[in-house]
């Protein structure tokens, strides 16, 4: 029926099927309304990004400080890299938020709790984490040691997991309610075409796992004066991205480029940019009934 026509029944109808309507029809330029897309609004949050050094973790946190974020980057890197700085440079002034760099192994709980203890009580709150920190180990499982293994679950699972743990309590203790994006892969759902990384892999599917049990565990953690509020907990699963980790591997076997970019729909690699707006989604109220999922950005590799 024409939102037009007039109904002698129920002539009120149809002024609120005109307005819902009109809710969906761009805005003319008299219309704009002060704040668009709300909802993916970060401004005022505070968040930490564990692997923020370069790569991926600092690409992902330029995004949250254009959307208004007060960003800690979280990295062994003893120094802050000149990507580090190139960013904080060109974000700083413009956005309103904020890009430090804090030095923190992710292996080490106790370290991680201060570190972020000491965020969350600079500002009497802690909104989100993006847990980036991880490494990769390509070698045949026949040739993987004891140590390797230790030390890449140390990084890609154990460190995830103290990084998320030590925001839970400072979420719970400033009842600020929040959103973590663990950082898994596309790696922890299939075995890669010509790569050989077993332990890659199985870490990955691991913090698949861990971000099921930690949503349902903290799906009412946050006390409030309005009520139990969750902490939601999302992995994101990239395909293959250009970074710096992906580059190493080029470097080792110049064959896989060639390999990887015929094993997914599009047909090459992604850029880390093409992660951005996964991110802002998953760590704001964009996303307010989204927890104990994954999603998977990686071109169709994981589809056919
Ligand atoms: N590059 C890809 O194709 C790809 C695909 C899927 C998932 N990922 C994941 O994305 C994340 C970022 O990877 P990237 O490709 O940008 O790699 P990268 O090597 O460029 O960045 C990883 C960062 O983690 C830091 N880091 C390593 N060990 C740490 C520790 N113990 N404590 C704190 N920081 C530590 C490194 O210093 C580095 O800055 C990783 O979890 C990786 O597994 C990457």
């Amino acid at each position: 029926m024409s939102p037009h026509a007039t109904d002698p029944d129920t002539s009120t109808s149809y002024s609120n099927y005109t307005s819902a309507i009109s809710e969906r029809l761009p805005h003319t330029d008299a219309q704009v309304p002060a704040h668009r897309l709300r909802e993916f609004e970060l401004k005022g949050g505070v968040f930490v990004v564990t692997g923020g050094a370069q790569g991926l973790g600092l690409t992902l946190a330029e995004a949250l400080v254009e959307a208004g974020g007060i960003v800690y980057c979280l990295d062994i890197q003893k120094e802050p890299t000149a990507p580090f700085y190139e960013t904080q440079g060109r974000v700083a002034k413009q956005f309103g938020g904020s890009l430090s760099y804090r030095h923190v192994d992710v292996q080490n709980a106790e370290l991680v709790d201060e570190v972020i203890a000491s965020i969350a009580a600079e500002h009497s709150r802690l909104d989100g984490l993006v847990a980036a920190a991880g490494i990769q180990n390509v070698k045949p499982a026949l040739e993987f040691t004891p140590n390797d293994i230790d030390r890449m679950m140390g990084v890609n699972f154990k460190g995830v997991f103290h990084s998320a743990v030590s925001c839970a309590k400072q979420m719970i203790k400033y009842k600020t309610p929040g959103s973590m994006v663990l950082i898994g892969s596309m790696s922890g759902l299939n075995a890669n075409k010509g790569l050989n990384s077993s332990i890659y892999n199985s870490s990955k599917a691991a913090v698949i796992q861990l971000g099921r049990n930690l949503a349902m565990e903290w799906c009412k953690a946050v006390e409030t004066s309005e009520g139990k509020k969750p902490i939601r907990v999302n992995v994101l699963c990239p395909g293959n991205i250009m970074t710096p980790m992906v580059e190493n591997d080029f470097k080792n076997d110049p064959s896989l480029r060639k390999t990887w970019e015929e094993a997914n729909m599009l047909g090459r690699i992604s850029e880390m940019k093409e992660y951005r707006g996964a991110v802002l989604f998953m760590l704001s109220d964009a996303s307010s009934f989204m927890t104990a999922s994954h999603l998977v950005i990686d071109g169709g590799y994981t589809a056919w």
